[in-house]
C-alpha cells in the first residue's frame, strides 16, 4: 500500500509538545531523517473521546506513511494512551505489518523502577491520558510494588499552546494540581510529566514542589528507548535513510507553527502545512 523503502521516522503529536521529544531524538540520533506531524488544527486531543482521538491519530498515521515513514512515534501521550493499541493491532498489519508505531507510555514506566526509592510514583497527564488508566495499568504489570496517583491538568496544555505558562495566572493552575496530588500521597518521590507539553512548565513545576521530588521528563527516555529498539530491531534500522534532514508539516497556518516551534527548538524550521480529515 506505501511503496517507498527506505524511508524517515515519523514523530507525531496533537499538536507543539511533541517537539520536546522530536527535540531529544534528533539529538540523540542526528543522523536520521525526521517527519514531525503536528495535528495544530484540532488539538488539544486531551478532552477529546476514545474514538476520536483513535480516528484523528489513525489518519495523521496513514499521512506519515504515505510520506514515506518506516517507523512512527507517537509522541503524545493521549494517542498513546488511547489510539496506540488499535493501530498496532488492527490498522498496522492491514496497512504494512513491517513498518511499526511506537508510542511513549511504556518507554516512561520502565525507567520508574530505578528512580523512585519510596516506590509511590505521582502520574500528571491530560484528562484523556488520566481517565485512560494507562499510566497504572503499565505500572501495574511492570511494578506492581509500585503505588500510583493520577491528576489530570486539563488548563496546563492549553497553557502553553497559548504560550500563557508564564504569566502570574498559570501559576494558580499549575499549583492547584501539584498541591492535590501531593496531597493526596505524600509519599510520592517521583512525579512523571505523562504529556509532551509538560517539560515546558519545569521551572514552575520545581518551584512549587519539595526539592527531593524527582520530577521526569519523557524525551531522553523516549530517545534512548528508540536508539535501543533500533539496535534490537536492524531489519528497521536498515529501512530508514540517514540524510540528517528534518521536515515538519502542521494542519494550522505554517506562521503559527513556525512561531510556536521556536519555544521548543533552537533551529527555525521549515514547516507546510496539510490537511488529514479522512
Ligand atoms: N501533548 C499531548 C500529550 O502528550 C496532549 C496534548 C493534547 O491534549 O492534545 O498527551
Amino acid at each position: 500500500m506505501f511503496a517507498q523503502v527506505p524511508g524517515p521516522i515519523g514523530i507525531f503529536d496533537s499538536g507543539y509538545g511533541g517537539l520536546t521529544i522530536f527535540d531529544k531524538i534528533r539529538k540523540r540520533m542526528p543522523a536520521y531523517d525526521y517527519i514531525y506531524l503536528g495535528d495544530n488544527a484540532r488539538t488539544p486531543y486531551g478532552p477529546r473521546s476514545f474514538d476520536v482521538v483513535y480516528q484523528f491519530t489513525r489518519q495523521a498515521v496513514e499521512r506519515l506513511f504515505e510520506e514515506g515513514c518506516q517507523l512512527i512515534i507517537l509522541a503524545c501521550n493521549t494517542a498513546s494512551a488511547k489510539a496506540l493499541r488499535t493501530i498496532q493491532q488492527q490498522d498496522l498489519p492491514r496497512w504494512d505489518a513491517d513498518r511499526r508505531v511506537l508510542g511513549v507510555i511504556r518507554p516512561t514506566v520502565e525507567v520508574l523502577g530505578e528512580l523512585s526509592r519510596t516506590r509511590h510514583i505521582g502520574i500528571l497527564g491530560t484528562t484523556g491520558t488520566i481517565s485512560s488508566q494507562s499510566y497504572t495499568l503499565e505500572i501495574e504489570k511492570l511494578f506492581p510494588d509500585m503505588t500510583v496517583t493520577s491528576e489530570a491538568c486539563p488548563m496546563w496544555v492549553p497553557l502553553v499552546e497559548n504560550n500563557e505558562y508564564d504569566s502570574p495566572g498559570a501559576d494558580y493552575f499549575i499549583r492547584k494540581h501539584l498541591d492535590h496530588i501531593l496531597a493526596a500521597d505524600p509519599q510520592i518521590d517521583t512525579l512523571v510529566l505523562g504529556c509532551t507539553h509538560y517539560p515546558l512548565l519545569w521551572d514552575k513545576i520545581k518551584q512549587f514542589i519539595p526539592q527531593h521530588i524527582h520530577v521526569l521528563a519523557q524525551g531522553e527516555y523516549v530517545a534512548a528507548s528508540l536508539e535501543n529498539y533500533l539496535m534490537r530491531h536492524p531489519e528497521m534500522e536498515a529501512r530508514l535513510t540517514k540524510g540528517s534532514q528534518s521536515r515538519f508539516m502542521t494542519t494550522e497556518s505554517e506562521e503559527k507553527f513556525a512561531e510556536a516551534a521556536s519555544l521548543f527548538l533552537q533551529d527555525p524550521v521549515e514547516v507546510s502545512q496539510i490537511t488529514i480529515e479522512g
